[in-house]
C-alpha cells in the first residue's frame, strides 16, 4: 500500500472510532445506554413531572406526599433528586446526591401496597409520555428491588 493511502486508511479508523465513541453513548459495549434509549434528560425529566402529578392525584399515597407538595422549595428538591437518580440509574451523565433509598424512607412505614400504588403511577406515567415497553420494563426493574429498602422500614 502507498504511504498516502495507509495514512488515509489510519485516519479513517481514528474517525470512525470517535463517530463511535460520541455519537453512541454505548459505553464500550455496542449496546446504547438505558438513559439514551429513554430519550435523555428530556424525557426523564417529562417521565417525572407526569409520575409526581399521578402521586398528587393518588388516593393511596398522595397523603405521603402533603408535606413536599405543600413547600415548593421541598417539592423541586424531590423532583430533581427522582431526575438524578433514574439518569444516574440508567447510565446518564448527572449524579444522584440524595441520601440513600434506606436513609430517605426509614421511620416512613411504608407499604407493599403503597410501593406497588408509587410504581404503577411511575408506570403510567411512562406510558403517557410514549416510552416504549422494552425501555418502560428496563426501568421498572431497576427500581424495582430497592423495595427492600423502602418497605417496612
Ligand atoms: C422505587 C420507588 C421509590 C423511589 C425511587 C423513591 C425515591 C425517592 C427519592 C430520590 C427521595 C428523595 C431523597 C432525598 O431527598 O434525599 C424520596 C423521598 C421520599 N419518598 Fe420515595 N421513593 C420510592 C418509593 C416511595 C414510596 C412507595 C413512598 C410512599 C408511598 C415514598 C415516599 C417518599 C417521601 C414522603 C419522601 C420525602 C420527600 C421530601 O423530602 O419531601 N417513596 N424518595
Amino acid at each position: 500500500m502507498k504511504p498516502n493511502r495507509i495514512l488515509f486508511a489510519c485516519l479513517m479508523a481514528i474517525a470512525m472510532a470517535f463517530t463511535t465513541r460520541c455519537t453512541d453513548d454505548n459505553k464500550g459495549n455496542g449496546e446504547p445506554t438505558l438513559y439514551t434509549r429513554l430519550g435523555g434528560i428530556d424525557v426523564i425529566s417529562k417521565v417525572t413531572d407526569k409520575f409526581l402529578t399521578n402521586v398528587v392525584a393518588d388516593d393511596m399515597i398522595n397523603t405521603r406526599f402533603e408535606a413536599t407538595v405543600g413547600n415548593h422549595y421541598r417539592l423541586q428538591v424531590l423532583r430533581n433528586n427522582l431526575i438524578d437518580q433514574i439518569c444516574a440509574g440508567t447510565g446518564g451523565p448527572c449524579q444522584y446526591k440524595g441520601q440513600t433509598m434506606l436513609e430517605a424512607h426509614t421511620g416512613m412505614k411504608i407499604s407493599a401496597a403503597e410501593f406497588s400504588a408509587l410504581m404503577a403511577d411511575l408506570a403510567a406515567a411512562l406510558d403517557f409520555c410514549e416510552v416504549a415497553e422494552r425501555e418502560k420494563n428496563d426501568l421498572l426493574t431497576i427500581l424495582t428491588p430497592m423495595e427492600s429498602d423502602i418497605v417496612d422500614k
